[in-house]
């Protein structure tokens, strides 16, 4: 028999409430990550028909395939009834960063284009205050002359490149007690194509899993 972490447990149990919010004809963004990866069989096991889904990597996509997920690339649809994944770190006033797999990018494009954005996870991650790093990503072209700009707050991460091409990084400087600004910040920097800060009006809902409990919190 296997031994299941009781994180493990909460994860299962978070994705499998958001789950439920898929219905049959829905367009769907699938996230990445461990919490995800339960996300997906309590999607397939729902047997939902016509739904057209988006993945925001190549290991949930994949993983959806192998399930009888239908995936298609995100080039034709413009919008997502809804999109699921999970979180590192979320606050109380819903700021979230996400990356630490370094599919941010896409998740946060996804994430973009839906209706509503559900976050899911075990009860580690909630935090007072975002702790950080904050995972980046850096457009390929000129990636060198990037982290020289953006100096000793950021460390390259050893990880292979993103589907896109980009550079996974990791800010630790200061400026997390006002992520909004932080964010406008990093976004400044022309060779930054994306951050793990995620605002709180991007979230509608959070999933958190406590032992055998799901609370949501309602945000947009
Ligand atoms: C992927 O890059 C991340 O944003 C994940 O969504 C996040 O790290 C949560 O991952 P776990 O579900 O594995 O904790």
């Amino acid at each position: 028999m296997p031994i299941v972490s009781s994180a493990d447990d909460e994860k299962r149990l978070a994705a499998e409430a958001a789950a439920e919010l898929v219905e049959s004809g829905m367009t769907v963004g699938l996230g990445t990550g461990s919490t995800v990866a339960h996300l997906l069989p309590a999607i397939a096991r729902r047997g939902l028909e016509r739904i057209r889904c988006v993945a925001t990597s190549v290991a949930t996509e994949e993983q959806a395939r192998e399930l009888g997920i239908p995936v298609e690339d995100f080039d034709s649809l413009t919008r997502l009834d809804i999109a699921i994944d999970g979180t590192d770190e979320v606050t109380p006033d819903g700021w979230l960063i996400k990356g630490g797999g370094g599919a941010h990018l896409r998740e946060k494009v996804v994430a973009a284009a839906a209706e509503r954005f559900i976050v899911i996870g075990d009860s580690s991650k909630p935090v007072d205050a975002l702790r950080g790093p904050v995972p980046l990503e850096l457009f390929g072209f000129g990636a060198a002359s990037t982290l020289e700009r953006l100096g000793a707050d950021v460390e390259l991460r050893d990880a292979p490149r993103s589907p896109d091409g980009g550079v996974i990084a990791d800010y630790r400087g200061p400026g997390l007690d006002d992520p909004a600004s932080l964010a406008a910040r990093l976004e400044a920097d022309p060779g930054v194509a994306a951050h793990g800060l995620f605002p709180p009006d991007m979230v509608s809902a959070v999933f958190v899993a406590r032992g055998d409990a799901v609370d949501r919190t309602s945000f947009s």
